[in-house]
């Protein structure tokens, strides 16, 4: 079945290199090359600086994987594969469904958690987030309502993009025994973990609670490093590692070189990155509440819990797809509506991580104003 169109993407595609703000991007402010390196050690200076440019092994470099498993309880090196996180995601799931299996997904999402799904012929129920007093929330009894016989995935991204939700642990302890009681498999985007808003809130991965859990992640967002393109998947399934690997000849077949070897410097400094997106995050969560306090009329704040975005609902008489229309040609600041997450009613994303987002948010206001 042909694959429909990546909204979120195409509207990236069309806007993101022509406007000068991004104000509702999820990744943080990239680092820089010289930021990176200056925090390699002396031996991943030396791995960097006489690198050769051949092909890489696909499952990804032994010395990266490593690092990689210290992020984890129960996983060694060869329960991991590196590619990039959306690449992952589209060998995972043409390996994990086939036609006729009925899939359930976290709504709203990005796009390719239920895509894929449906271009194979599956299935897709949503298990919808409805936003509440104290932020987004899902009703975990509705799940086990929404199992069939059929079921066969459950595909989690949490914190979520785009309403940074993320369950209480009692919740996801829930979801887990769900999951287990019906031997549904749990494909987990954890893209955006680590950087929970309350460090007392970070979640286990999945893979490390759950034996048919898949974890998902990467340098894109929790790293600030997209450009890299390197993510990986974390499963003690070793047959779905080794058919997922077998998959990866199609596409890439191996990661480039110097993404790996600054992935693993990015992955040594961990702990300092995250510390830096969190200071951006929280700065931008301000600046944000502030301007929502002065427009209750208009716009609804909703609290994210993680990562680096927020889903807030427009309340004004502009259709939200055209109120977001108007900051990109008026002040070349770009906003996503709701619609781009096939959600219908009138949200946008809002992107907390750049260090722009003061003057984004300005610009917003100074529309507001004209309206
Ligand atoms: C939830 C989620 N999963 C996966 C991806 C894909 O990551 P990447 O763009 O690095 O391939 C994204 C990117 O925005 C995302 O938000």
């Amino acid at each position: 079945m042909p694959i429909s169109p990546f909204k979120l993407e195409r509207f990236y595609a069309l806007h993101e290199f022509k406007s000068r703000i991004m104000l509702s991007s999820s990744d943080c402010e990239s680092l820089s090359m010289s930021e990176l390196l200056d925090m390699a050690t002396s031996e991943s200076k030396a791995m960097w600086e006489n690198l050769r440019l051949g092909y890489t092994e696909t499952q990804g470099s032994p010395a990266l994987r490593s690092e990689i498993v210290r992020y984890y309880q129960s996983i060694n090196p060869e329960h991991v594969m590196v590619a990039a996180p959306e690449e992952l995601i589209f060998i995972a799931m043409q390996n994990l469904l086939k036609a006729g299996d009925h899939v359930i997904t976290l709504s709203p999402a990005y796009q390719s958690l239920y895509e894929i799904a449906i271009s194979i012929g599956c299935d897709v129920t949503f298990w919808k987030l409805v936003p509440g007093e104290k932020g987004w929330n899902v009703d975990i009894d509705q799940l086990e309502k929404l199992i069939k016989p059929e079921t066969r995935l459950l595909v989690l991204n949490i914190p979520n993009n785009p309403t940074g939700y993320l369950p209480t642990r009692e919740e996801f302890d829930h979801i887990v025994e769900i999951a287990g009681k019906h031997g549904i498999m749990v494909f987990s985007d954890e893209m955006y973990r680590l950087m929970e808003h309350n460090p007392a809130d970070r979640l286990p991965a999945m893979c490390d609670v759950y034996e048919k859990g898949i974890s998902l992640a990467g340098l894109s967002k929790t790293m600030a490093l997209p450009g890299l393109r390197i993510g990986w998947l974390a499963s003690r399934d070793l047959s779905f590692i080794d058919d997922c690997l077998a998959y990866k000849d199609y596409t890439t077949i191996c990661n480039g070189a110097p993404s790996e070897v600054l992935g693993l410097i990015a992955l040594q400094n961990g702990a300092a990155i995250v510390e830096r997106n969190m200071g951006i995050i929280k700065t931008n969560l301000q600046i944000a509440a502030d301007v929502f306090s002065r427009h209750p009329d208009r716009l609804r704040w909703i609290k994210p819990s993680g990562g680096s975005i927020a889903f807030p609902q427009w309340k004004g008489s502009l259709p939200v797809d055209e109120l977001c229309r108007q900051l990109i040609e008026k002040f070349s600041t770009m906003l996503v509506p709701g619609e781009m997450f096939d959600y219908p009613e009138s949200h946008f994303r809002l992107g907390l991580g750049r260090k722009n987002f003061k003057e984004g948010m300005e610009y917003f206001e100074t529309l507001l104003q004209t309206l």
